[in-house]
C-alpha cells in the first residue's frame, strides 16, 4: 500500500520514479486496473485536481466512486473520519482525497486504504509539485542548477510550500517575490523582486492570490496588484530566452497575469494541465500494484 501524502516523505529517486513512469502513460503504455475502485472524496472545491485524478482512474480501467459531501451523510452530522472509514469498508482500493484541514491525513492514519493526498489546506499539494517537475523536466531535460522564482501569495499556498521543498532537494536554485503580507520565513528560497525574477530566472511560476483564504482582504486592485506582482506584456518581454512561465491554476486574470499571458508562447499553463493527468495515473499505479 503506497499512499502520497507529502513528496518529503519520498526519495528523490522515488520521485524521479514517478516522473519516468508518468512519462510511461503519455507515450501511450497501458496499465489495466479494472475491478479496482477508487473513490476521489473532495471537501474543497477543485476542477483541474479532481477531474484530472478522474480522467487518470478512467484511462486505467477503474471504477470511480465521486462523493460529493453536499449530497452525503455528512449533511446529517456523520464526521470525517467516519466518511473515510465508510469508503475503507466498501473496499475501495485507493482514496483520493482533499481537505481543507492541514495535514487532514494524520486523523485517517489507521485507514488501510492507499490515500492520495489531493491537496490539504495550506500544507502540501503532492501531485500538483509532479506535475511541475515534469513539465519543467520537459523544458529543460534536467533540474540541477535551474533557477526558479515563485511569485505570489507564497504563505497561503500548498503549491509553494510542496514545491520549494522538492525543487531545493533537487538542485534548483529557488527564489520568491511577494508582498509582504504573503511572505513565509519558513520556506527554503531567497527573497528577490519580481522584475529581478523575470530577467534572470529560467522558470518564473506564479501563483494565484487566495483570497478564501486571507484573514484580512487584499487591499490592492487586480490591476495594482499586477502592476507590483504580475505578469503582463511588458515584463514579457524582459524574460531570458528560453524562460517559461507557470501558474497552477485557476488563474486571477487581470492580477497575477494579464489575458495575454495566459496562452503566450513562454506559458506552459496548459502543459502542467496535461501533465496532470500522466502523473496521476503514475500515483494511482504505484497505490495499487
Ligand atoms: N491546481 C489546482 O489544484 O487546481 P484545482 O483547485 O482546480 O484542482
Amino acid at each position: 500500500m503506497k499512499s502520497l501524502l507529502t513528496l518529503s516523505d519520498l526519495s528523490v529517486d522515488e520521485v524521479y520514479g514517478i516522473l519516468d513512469q508518468a512519462e510511461l502513460f503519455r507515450s501511450g503504455m497501458n496499465y489495466p486496473c479494472n475491478g479496482k475502485i477508487v473513490a476521489n472524496l473532495f471537501f474543497e472545491p477543485s476542477t483541474r485536481t479532481h477531474y484530472s485524478f478522474e480522467s487518470a482512474e478512467l484511462h486505467l480501467g477503474f471504477g470511480i466512486l465521486n462523493f460529493s459531501p453536499e449530497a452525503s451523510s455528512m449533511k446529517k452530522g456523520e464526521t470525517f473520519y467516519d466518511t473515510v472509514k465508510t469508503f475503507e469498508s466498501m473496499g475501495v482500493s485507493a482514496l483520493v482525497i482533499r481537505h481543507v484541514e492541514n495535514e487532514y491525513y494524520k486523523q485517517i492514519s489507521n485507514v488501510k486504504v492507499p490515500i492520495l493526498n489531493a491537496g490539504d489546506g495550506t500544507g502540501n499539494h503532492p501531485t500538483q509539485s509532479l506535475l511541475d517537475l515534469l513539465t519543467i523536466r520537459q523544458e529543460f531535460g534536467k533540474f540541477e542548477g535551474l533557477n526558479i522564482a515563485i511569485v505570489g501569495d507564497v504563505k497561503h499556498s500548498r503549491v509553494a510550500h510542496t514545491n520549494f521543498e522538492i525543487f531545493k532537494r533537487l538542485g534548483m536554485n529557488t527564489y520568491y517575490a511577494c508582498p509582504e503580507t504573503y511572505r513565509d520565513d519558513t520556506i527554503a528560497a531567497s527573497p528577490i523582486t519580481l522584475d529581478e525574477a523575470v530577467e534572470n530566472m529560467d522558470v518564473v511560476m506564479l501563483l494565484r492570490v487566495q483570497h478564501e483564504r486571507h484573514q484580512i482582504a487584499q487591499n490592492m486592485t487586480e490591476a495594482e496588484y499586477n502592476t507590483l506582482y504580475g505578469m503582463n506584456a511588458k515584463r514579457l518581454e524582459k524574460m531570458k530566452k528560453d524562460a517559461i512561465i507557470m501558474h497552477p491554476g485557476p488563474y486571477n486574470r487581470g492580477a497575477e497575469l494579464t489575458d495575454e499571458i495566459v496562452e503566450c508562447d513562454r506559458s506552459r499553463i496548459f502543459k502542467q494541465i496535461n501533465n496532470g493527468v500522466y502523473v496521476r495515473m503514475a500515483v494511482l499505479k504505484r497505490a495499487v500494484e
